[in-house]
C-alpha cells in the first residue's frame, strides 16, 4: 500500500511532525518556502502569501497527484502564519495583507488538490489545519482568526459536496496549543497588541504545550478514525 502525504507548511512545526509521523510508507511531499525537511522526498517551493503563485502551486499539486502512483492521499494544509500580532488598523499594511492571504490560500489550493482527484477521490483526504482561534475571540488575531473560521467553513460546504457521490473526505483539524515557533512568536508578542498573551505564556510555563510529534499523532488518530464525516469540524481536545 502506497500512501502519498503531502503537507504545506511541512517545513516546520507541526506540518513537518505530520510529515514524520505518518503512519504509512509513501512518498512525502512539502510545500513551502524554505524546505524541503529531511522528512519530505520531494519540495514544492512556494510561497502561499502571493496569490500570483497560487495556480502554479496548484498545477504543481495537480500533476504530483495525477502522476504518482498512491493507494491513499493525505494532503494537509498546515502552512500559517501568526504574523502580524496586534490590533487591525494599527498593525504593518502589508504584513496584514499576507496574513489574510495565507490564510484565504487553503482554500485555493483545496479546489485544485479536488479538482486533480479525479475517480480516485475515494482514497483521498485533505485536511485543513484549523485553531480554536476560528470559533473564539482573541484581539490582536484578526486575520488570523477570522482566516481559520473562514478555512473550517470552506470544510463544512467542500465536505458536503464531497458527500454527494464518492468523492474525498474534507476535514478541518485544530491540533491544540502545540510548542512551535508560531507559539514562540505568541509569547514574544508585545502586550499591548494582545491582550491575553499571559494565558499563552502559562502554558509555556507549566509545560502545558503539546509536542510537535504528539500533536501530529494525535491529527493522524483523527485522519486514520473513518467515523468523521466529510466537512466535520474536529479538535484534538475532543477526541
Ligand atoms: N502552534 C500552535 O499552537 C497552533 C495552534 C493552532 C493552530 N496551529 C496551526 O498549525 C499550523 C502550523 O503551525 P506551526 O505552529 O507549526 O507554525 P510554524 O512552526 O511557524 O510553521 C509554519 C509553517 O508554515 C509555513 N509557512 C509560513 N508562511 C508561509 C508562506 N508564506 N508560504 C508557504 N508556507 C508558509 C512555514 O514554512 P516556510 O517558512 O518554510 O515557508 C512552516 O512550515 C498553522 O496553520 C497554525 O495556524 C498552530
Amino acid at each position: 500500500m502506497s500512501s502519498m502525504v503531502i503537507v504545506t507548511g511541512g517545513s516546520g512545526g507541526l506540518g513537518r511532525a505530520l510529515l514524520r509521523t505518518a503512519p504509512r510508507p509513501g512518498l512525502r511531499v512539502d510545500v513551502s518556502r524554505s524546505g524541503p525537511p529531511p522528512e519530505a522526498d520531494r519540495h514544492l517551493a512556494a510561497d502561499l502569501s502571493r496569490p500570483e503563485d497560487w495556480a502554479s502551486v496548484g498545477q504543481a499539486l495537480r500533476t504530483v497527484i495525477r502522476d504518482e502512483p498512491w493507494d491513499e492521499l493525505v494532503v494537509v494544509h498546515a502552512a500559517g502564519t501568526i504574523d502580524p500580532i496586534g490590533f487591525a488598523g494599527e498593525v504593518d499594511d502589508e504584513a496584514y495583507q499576507r496574513s489574510v492571504l495565507i490564510g484565504a490560500s487553503g482554500q485555493v489550493l483545496g479546489h485544485h488538490v479536488l479538482g486533480a482527484l479525479g475517480d480516485r477521490a475515494g482514497a483521498a483526504q485533505l485536511v485543513m489545519v484549523s485553531s480554536g482561534a476560528g470559533g473564539s475571540v482573541y484581539a490582536g488575531w484578526t486575520s488570523y482568526g477570522a482566516g481559520k473560521a473562514a478555512l473550517d467553513h470552506w470544510v463544512r460546504n467542500a465536505g458536503e459536496e464531497q458527500r454527494q457521490g464518492s468523492g474525498a473526505r474534507v476535514l478541518s483539524i485544530a491540533p491544540g496549543t502545540v510548542a512551535t515557533a508560531m507559539q514562540s512568536a505568541v509569547r514574544d508578542a508585545d502586550p499591548e497588541g494582545f491582550p491575553r498573551i499571559d494565558k499563552f505564556r502559562s502554558l509555556h510555563e507549566e509545560g502545558e504545550l503539546a509536542d510537535p510529534d504528539e500533536a501530529a499523532r494525535a491529527m493522524w488518530r483523527i485522519i486514520d478514525d473513518a467515523s468523521h464525516p466529510s466537512g466535520a469540524v474536529l479538535d484534538v481536545r475532543d477526541h
